[in-house]
């Protein structure tokens, strides 16, 4: 692969300027993706070192993600190409990708995740009590709740013990922190917390392998004992699918509650009518992923010279295909930028993905969202944004920094 910024032979593609791992004023980022959607079908990037195509418009972006024979998964960051750390299942390709997906298939269905449902609503209603009682009637929802609900939940996932949730949340920070770093600090920082992780994991998975638990319902056990083509999984396999699950459920879950709790602050004839009908928080939750996408980017890889809706695309360059932009696509969805949770096509959206590597949390990560959302309004029903704070957002994957509420 040759680096390719300066590129001279687009055909005629727009070129944009935009560093989208910046962080920003909370909702600029949205404001300039939509701008670059209307440049063109396929807009180059020269942000970065190597540049990217950015492909943003609702049908293209569901047609591209179906083509992984040509655009695949080697790299899922466009911003970095060179960016090759194994992710499984996401890095790998059809057909292996199925085989795996399989294995884990069951461990994320909708029967999976309503055994999880129990401790969920228990930890959910504990984390709201001990919120409620604050002297000062405040909190920032996006430190003290948002992040420690998800992380438990996903240690109770693997069948590991929920208490040790509170150990994790330094390193699993820390590990956020070096995705889209900035200081040589960070990137430090994040390989130890890495190394940290990993370490938990491989306790975990020696204790298993000691001890097996039901593989129908301990995904450690099941990984330990499942064959692919009669191979069982390596070591270093099990714990790759870990620290995966890891960083691919427990920031998007967070950032999402941020998102959601923000435009329940700031919207209250929304939240006063979800207050009233439980029943429709599935669809407020549905919408606002449509609206409030956190990951702004699908990277994909281009396995072959090809064109790309126009522009001439070489071996190893990275395609973006914009979910929130194509979230956000007039052609696709009326009044788009607007919250409606009445929308006809609401489950249209791509805020989980598309194509075979749609998001396989998504029923647990709707679960954990209903239940926090449940949770949090049977008890605090009114609340606002404090006074006078400004609100930036994450670049690379977009999260509300801090979201301090407060209440009567
Ligand atoms: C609101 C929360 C969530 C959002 C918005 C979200 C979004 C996404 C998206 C857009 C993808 C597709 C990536 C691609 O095409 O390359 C994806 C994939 C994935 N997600 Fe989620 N996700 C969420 C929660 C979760 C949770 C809770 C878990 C598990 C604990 C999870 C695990 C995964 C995995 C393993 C993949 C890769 C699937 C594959 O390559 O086959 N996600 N997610």
């Amino acid at each position: 692969m040759r680096p390719s910024q300066q590129r001279t032979d687009l055909g005629g593609c727009p070129v944009a300027h935009t560093d989208y791992r910046l962080d920003r004023p909370a909702f600029e980022t949205y404001e300039l993706l939509n701008a670059e959607r209307e440049l063109g079908p396929a807009v180059w990037n020269d942000s970065t070192e190597h540049g990217f195509l950015m492909v943003s418009r609702y049908d293209d972006v569901t047609a591209l993600l179906r083509e992984h024979d040509t655009l695949v998964n080697d790299c899922v960051n466009a911003f970095d190409p060179t960016m090759t750390t194994p992710l499984l299942p996401n890095s790998l390709n059809p057909p292996e990708h199925n085989k795996l997906r399989r294995v884990l298939n069951p461990f994320f269905s909708p029967a999976a995740v309503k055994r999880l449902q129990p401790l969920a609503r228990q930890r959910a209603r504990e984390l709201v009590a001990s919120i409620a009682a604050r002297p000062d009637k405040s909190v920032d929802l996006g430190v003290d709740f948002a992040m420690i609900y998800p992380t438990e939940l996903f240690l109770a996932l693997l069948g590991l013990p929920v208490e040790d949730g509170e150990m994790f949340l330094p390193h699993v920070e820390a590990i956020f922190g070096g995705f889209f770093a900035s200081t040589p600090e960070e990137i430090e920082a994040s390989g130890k917390a890495v190394e940290a992780i990993m370490a938990y994991f491989a306790e975990a998975v020696e204790e298993r392998q000691k001890n097996p638990g039901d593989p129908e319902t301990d995904l450690v056990s099941r990984l330990l004992s499942v064959t692919i083509d009669d191979q069982p999984l390596e070591r270093e396999q099990v714990l790759t699918i870990c620290m995966t699950l890891m960083v691919a459920g427990l920031d998007t879950t967070r950032s999402a509650l941020g998102y959601l709790f923000h435009h329940l602050a700031t919207h209250p004839e929304d939240r006063k009518r979800v207050v009233a009908d439980p029943g429709l928080w599935p669809k407020f939750i549905e919408e606002a992923i449509r609206l409030y996408s956190l990951i702004i980017q699908d990277g994909r890889m281009v396995a072959e010279d090809r064109e790309v809706l126009g522009c001439p695309m070489n071996k190893g360059d990275m395609v973006w295909l914009g979910l929130a932009q194509a979230n956000r696509d007039p052609r696709k969805f009326a009044d788009p930028d607007t919250f409606d949770m009445d929308r006809e096509n609401l489950n249209h959206h791509l805020g989980f993905g598309a194509g075979v590597h749609r998001c396989i949390g998504m029923h647990l990560a709707r679960a954990e969202l209903v239940i926090a959302l449940e949770a949090w309004h049977e008890v605090i029903p009114d609340y606002r944004l404090t006074e006078g704070v400004e609100l930036t957002e994450r670049g690379g994957q977009l999260r509300l920094q801090s979201l301090p509420l407060e209440w009567d």
